[in-house]
């Protein structure tokens, strides 16, 4: 729990979170940040919760004292999103000895007490409803539903101008400072790599809410961004917004002049087809990384998938389907919603194949509209004719994303 100011009466309490799954699933290599926030007017407002709290008075009252408060000067929490990364420190509340009043969307209530059987002292806020802490402090609500549970929502304080977004403009990356301009221009090149990665990951299956929301929360007048996972941005806020903007767009179809090649073997056959693939993206100096489904986790495979406006599977025919590892990988892209990109099938089979089939069930089902240029099996090795056949199509595919890049 660290506790920094992050403008006039506005504090960051900040805990850093390593070795484990995010919701139970997802690596993270660089960890994540879970962050809350406290707004001090005449009575002072939580924001989200205290993540890596203990539960003891004793720990709350030192980090209050730290923002110059103490329990008495509190009196609200605004709930974002009942995610229990946000909200787990809810069900500890009663070891304060302070009855603090709870505002949320009518969506969280309903979640409050399921969690956590919590139904009194809710106030339920909508968009546009204020929030006024006395001393020309005043909370600002904005429905931001599905960024990332149907509940969330984003809180703005007009005199700071600092806008907490919860989910929105998050990160995953442990902080080792809590604002922007903090960080190298390497160390933010990073972070890039994991506002992606944190986007794709969790927040990619709803990304036409997301651009929904931005523009909701783009009506107030922000000076500092201070998200619930990730870096506070108060040097360039405008930075992480068109960022996540651009995140959105990737789902159209046009994300970076980039490939993913996600590909599998059990004996070479296909592999040789991949150290051919990878020759012609050599060649054509096409920016590309290779992923060994069975040896990459899937959160980086959704990371480098989002980014890439060319994907190209390479997998073989296992019981008249598709190499499984790849079947459960491909339909969890098209749970991710990574939608309308460029693509090439190529893999090996030993008797009649079947992979292809599968693969394009896969994609209709998941609705997952990639424009599939080329698809072939064939038989054991490639021959020399099925590697010419593979690799036309492969400088067939950096054209057609170059062209589609530069609109
Ligand atoms: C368990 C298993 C199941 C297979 N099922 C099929 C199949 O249903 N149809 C087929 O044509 N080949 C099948 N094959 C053969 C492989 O597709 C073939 O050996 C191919 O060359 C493997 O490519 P790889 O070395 O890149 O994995 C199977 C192979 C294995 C080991
Ligand atoms: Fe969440
Ligand atoms: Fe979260």
């Amino acid at each position: 729990m660290r506790v920094e100011k992050v403008r006039d009466g506005v504090y960051g309490i900040t805990e850093n979170l390593e070795g484990i799954l995010f919701e139970g699933m997802w690596e993270m290599p660089k960890g994540v940040s879970v962050n809350s926030y406290v707004v001090k007017g005449e009575k002072a407002a939580f924001i989200d919760g205290v993540f890596g709290w203990d539960g003891t008075r004793e720990t709350m009252d030192k980090a209050l004292a730290e923002m110059d408060l103490t329990l008495d000067d509190m009196e609200y929490i605004v709930i974002n999103h009942m995610e229990p990364d946000h909200s787990s420190w809810i069900a500890d509340l009663d070891s304060l000895g302070k009855e603090l009043e709870i505002y949320c969307s009518k969506e969280s209530a309903g979640t409050l007490k399921a969690f956590f059987g919590r139904e009194d002292r809710i106030n339920i806020v909508g968009d546009g409803d204020t929030l006024d802490l006395g001393n020309d402090r005043v909370l600002h609500f904005a429905k931001t539903p599905n960024i990332h549970w149907p509940d969330t929502i984003a809180t703005y304080e007009e005199k700071s101008k600092v806008l907490f977004s919860c989910d929105a403009f998050g990160s995953f990356g442990k902080l080792t400072h809590l604002f922007d301009d903090e960080y190298t221009k390497e160390e933010r090149e990073e972070f890039e790599t994991q506002q992606i990665r944190y986007f794709s990951n969790i927040l990619g299956t709803f990304t036409p809410m997301v651009g929904r929301g931005i523009e909701r929360v783009k009506k107030f007048d922000i000076e500092v961004v201070a998200p619930g996972h990730g870096m506070v941005w108060r040097e360039n806020p405008e930075k992480i917004i068109a960022d996540f903007e651009r995140y959105v767009s990737y789902q159209k179809g046009v994300a970076k002049e980039k490939v993913l090649l996600l590909w599998g073997s059990m004996y070479g056959m296909t592999r040789k087809m991949v150290d051919a693939i990878e020759e012609t993206l050599k060649e054509e100096n096409m920016d590309y990384v290779s992923l060994c489904v069975t040896e990459t986790d899937m959160g980086t495979v959704l990371e480098h998938a989002w980014a890439s406006t060319g994907i190209i599977i390479a997998a073989p025919t296992y019981e008249y389907k598709i190499f499984p590892p790849m079947a459960s990988v491909l339909d969890e892209m098209g749970r991710k919603r990574i939608q309308n990109r460029l693509a090439l099938y190529a893999g090996s089979y030993g008797w009649s194949g079947g992979a292809i089939k599968e693969f394009e069930e896969i994609m209709k089902r998941n609705m997952m509209k990639w424009d599939v240029l080329h698809a072939m099996e064939y038989n054991g090795t490639p021959l020399e004719e099925d590697r010419k056949e593979f690799t036309e199509a492969v400088r067939g595919l950096c054209r057609a994303i170059r062209e589609k890049v530069a609109g």
